[in-house]
Order: structure tokens, then C-alpha cells, then sequence
């Protein structure tokens, strides 16, 4: 059964999408798992930018189905502009399903992830505001309104009727907000339905025909390892299980049925939003806004600076057994080739001297550590046209050899620029 695994394994943004989008010429399936349109995933083909928040990065090859597993969380409204965007650029998209046990990102939500944050002031989680959190919370509470109560009216005006008298209290009396409108949203959600119906399916039905088949299904992650809910820098992180475990549960297959587990990481580090981290080049160190810069470390989704910092190898050697990695992809090694020396994090010192050599369990020890570096040599050449490993420079091959020597993990890919095309394969052995 070939499932093939695309995780973050930093604080997202490495280059999911773009090694999704590799990888999908072989798939048949492309199935996001869990996370929402808090997502931005850049993929560049022959020179046209797309940028994608929920429709799986594999909807770009005609013969691959993109699906929306159970486990994501949808705003419809942003699928269906997101549809039009690539119907626009000439993308075929109805071959696009959404699963009927999708949880429905409501309005309230939204409002909801908007106040909580400027209630929190300096303590901010910094989110993207698109109602992740709060939308998750209520499918734990059990008060969520799924895709599939779309397709009965009377169902999906009940059930938010009374979700609503809650929220509307909680708005009103907590927040000192407007309540919003039953009928309203009502109104809006189902005059969607005709848009959606066509694509609402069994998805995990799908999954498994395709797996019994013996086709491979690719499933992408949005977000990354430490934002993960459970293993993440709580309680900065996202509010679902992006590792590679969460697709057991968000696209419903067993983890006998992985077989592939490809850690995606950034040749250096970025976090977007609150939240410790270690190995971070603070605003104003030239290298750091050089990184941002060269980088173009700005979010796909919200625009915010993206925070930059150097490898943090302690971190990549957990997320690798988090999600049992098989293997890694290096992304934006050419970011880093005007540098003359490159700096990787591979212990830690706490502020009472104790060295760690593990990503510390402990909130409190985690925000106050302090990076332990070896400094490796730059390249200080154009890497862009790289097509094979032997035209990398020495010094770039050490990098990525280093990188493999740490995690005991084998780099099976490096990419050298944005472009479909600007990626050196490495075989096993080499
Ligand atoms: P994702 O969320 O993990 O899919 O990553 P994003 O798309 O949010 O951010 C990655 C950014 O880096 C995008 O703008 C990509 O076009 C760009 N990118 C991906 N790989 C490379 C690379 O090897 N070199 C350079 N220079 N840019 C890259
Ligand atoms: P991709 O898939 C980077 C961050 C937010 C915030 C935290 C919680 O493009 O890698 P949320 O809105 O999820 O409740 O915000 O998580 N975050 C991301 N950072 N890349 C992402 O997605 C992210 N999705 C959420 O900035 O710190
Ligand atoms: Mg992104």
C-alpha cells in the first residue's frame, strides 16, 4: 500500500508545496489531511506562480485527483475562489473531492480567532486570523457543522441555530461584539452548495481504492512539525497535527499504509508568528535580513515577515523521528550561497549551564536556551543551475552531507531555486 508522506519538519513555509508538486507526477492521488486555508503553498511552473491555501499542490497534473480529506478544515468561500483563480489560469479543477466529514470554518470562528487575539495583547499567538483554532475547538466540542451538512438545509440551519446562541453569547457579552445573523450566514453557505455539491464525496473510500490498487497516494502537509498541536512549541502552534501521524487520522488509513515519509526543511530556519526559537538571527542582524531578502521570507498567506534564523539540526533530528522521516528534502540551499560562513544549531546551553542535546520538553527551558553552533564554510557561488549533485560546490555538498550525518536521515532531494525544474536528485550511495 504506497502512501508517500510530504511533512514540514521547521515552522513551516520549507517548500511543501513545491515538493508536493515534484512528487505528484507519480501519484495518483494528492490528499491534504489536516489544516485549513492558514496554508500557503508557492509552486512555480515554467515561469506561472501559483499560489494554493486548501486545494492540494498536485491539482496541477491532469492525471492526479487532489483531495480534501476529513481532517482539513474548509472555509468554502476560499475554495471556491481558489478554484476559480486556477480554472482562470487554465487548470482543470473538477476533478477536485471534498470530503463530507470536513469541518465547515464558519464566520464566527473567524471573529471569534480575531478577538481571542487582540485579547491576548502582547501574548499573542500571532495566528493567521482565518479561524483555525477556534474551528477545530468546536469539532472537539462537538458542535462543528460539517461539508456534509451542507447538503441537508434543515440540518445545517438547526445545528447552527443553536451554535450560534452560544457564540452569539460569547461575542456579545465576553467580547462586546455585534451577534451575528442566523439567516445570514445561512443564506450565504447554502447559496454555495450548488458550487460544492459536485465535489463533496467519500474520500476515504478513495484513498483506499487507490491504495488497493497499488497506485501511489501523496499526502500533503500544511504547516509543520513544531506547530503541531501535540509536538509543537505549544502553545504557539496550529490547533491540528500536521506530523506524520495526523494523516492516520485525517485521511483515514492505517500506518501500515505509509510507506514514505519525505521531511521537507528549509536550508535555514523561519517561524512566522509567535513563539521561541532558538537559532533566530534577531531584527537587524544583517543576516538575517539578507536571509529574508534573498529568501523573499514574507508569508504566502499574510504577508508577515517571516522571522529567519540559522539550521537548527537539534530540532530537525526530533522532527525526523516524530514523523519516522524515510528520507529528506533540502529546500533554498541557493538562499544561502552569498554567505562565507554558515552556522548550524547542534546542542543547546541552558541559562544554568546544563547542555542539551535533545529539544527540551519544558516550555519554560525551551524559551530561555541558548544555541550551541559549529560553523561550516560557505560556497560563495551562484548554485541556481545545479542539475546534478556533482555541480555543487564542494563546500554545499559538505553542508548537505553534514545535515545527513547529523540526523542519520538520507537527503534524497535539494532544491537550488523556486522552479519546478531547479532540483538535484540524489540517489541513495551518493
Ligand atoms: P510551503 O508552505 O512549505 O509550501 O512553502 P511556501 O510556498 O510558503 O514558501 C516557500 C517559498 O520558497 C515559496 O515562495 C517558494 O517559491 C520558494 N522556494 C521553494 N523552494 C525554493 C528554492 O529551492 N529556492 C528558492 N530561492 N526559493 C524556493
Ligand atoms: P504552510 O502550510 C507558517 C502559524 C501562524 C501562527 C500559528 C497558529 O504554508 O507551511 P493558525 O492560524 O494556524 O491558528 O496560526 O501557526 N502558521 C503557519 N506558519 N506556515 C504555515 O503554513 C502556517 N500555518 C499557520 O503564523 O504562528
Ligand atoms: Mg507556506
Amino acid at each position: 500500500m504506497p502512501g508517500a508522506v510530504i511533512v514540514g519538519t521547521q515552522w513551516g513555509d520549507e517548500g511543501k508545496g513545491r515538493f508536493t508538486d515534484y512528487l505528484a507526477k507519480d501519484a495518483s492521488l494528492c490528499v491534504r489531511y489536516q489544516g485549513g486555508h492558514n496554508a500557503g503553498h508557492t509552486i512555480i511552473v515554467d515561469g506561472e506562480v501559483f499560489k494554493l491555501q486548501l486545494v492540494p499542490s498536485g491539482v496541477l497534473y491532469p492525471h492526479v485527483v487532489p483531495v480534501i480529506g476529513n481532517g482539513v478544515v474548509v472555509d468554502p468561500a476560499v475554495l471556491i475562489s481558489e478554484l476559480d483563480m486556477l480554472s482562470a489560469k487554465g487548470v482543470e479543477v473538477s476533478r477536485l473531492r471534498l470530503s463530507g466529514n470536513a469541518h465547515l470554518i464558519m464566520p464566527y470562528h473567524q471573529e471569534i480567532d480575531r478577538v481571542t487575539e487582540r485579547y491576548l495583547g502582547k501574548n499573542k499567538l500571532g495566528t493567521t486570523k482565518r479561524g483555525i483554532g477556534p474551528t477545530y475547538a468546536d469539532k472537539a466540542l462537538r458542535v462543528g457543522l460539517r461539508v456534509q451538512d451542507l447538503l441537508d438545509p434543515k440540518i445545517f440551519r438547526e445545528k447552527l441555530d443553536l451554535v450560534l446562541r452560544e457564540k452569539n453569547g460569547l461575542l456579545s457579552k465576553v467580547y462586546n461584539r455585534l451577534p451575528m445573523d442566523a439567516n445570514e450566514i445561512a443564506k450565504t453557505y447554502l447559496d454555495m452548495v450548488p458550487r460544492l455539491e459536485p465535489h463533496i464525496d467519500d474520500t476515504v473510500h478513495l484513498v483506499h481504492e487507490s491504495l488497493d490498487a497499488g497506485e501511489w497516494v501523496l499526502f500533503e502537509g500544511a504547516q509543520a512539525t513544531y506547530l503541531d498541536l501535540d509536538h509543537g512549541t505549544y502553545p504557539f502552534v496550529t490547533s491540528s497535527n500536521p506530523i506524520a501521524g495526523g494523516v492516520c487520522t485525517g485521511a483515514g488509513v492505517g500506518p501500515l499504509a505509509i510507506q514514505r515519509v519525505v521531511g521537507v526543511v528549509k536550508a535555514y530556519t523561519t517561524r512566522v508568528g509567535s513563539g521561541p526559537f532558538p537559532s533566530e538571527l534577531l531584527e537587524g542582524d544583517p543576516i538575517g535580513d539578507d536571509l529574508v531578502e534573498r529568501g523573499r521570507e514574507f508569508g504566502t498567506n499574510t504577508g508577515r515577515r517571516r522571522r529567519p534564523g540559522w539550521l537548527d539540526l537539534v530540532m530537525l533530528k526530533h522532527a525526523t523521528r516524530l514523523n519516522t522521516c524515510t528520507e529528506l528534502a533540502i529546500t533554498k540551499l541557493d538562499v544561502l550561497s552569498p554567505l562565507k560562513e554558515l552556522k548550524v544549531c547542534v546542542g543547546y546551553l541552558g541559562d544554568d549551564g546544563t547542555r542539551y542535546e535533545h529539544v527540551p520538553y519544558h516550555q519554560s527551558v525551551m524559551h530561555k536556551i541558548k544555541p550551541i553552533y559549529e560553523t561550516l564554510p560557505g560556497w560563495g557561488t551562484d548554485i541556481e543551475r545545479a542539475e546534478k549533485i556533482s555541480d555543487l560546490p564542494t563546500e554545499a555538498k559538505d553542508y548537505v552531507q553534514f545535515i545527513e550525518d547529523f540526523t542519520k536521515v538520507h537527503v534524497s532531494f535539494v532544491s537550488v531555486g523556486p522552479s519546478r525544474d531547479q532540483l538535484v536528485v540524489l540517489p541513495r550511495g551518493e
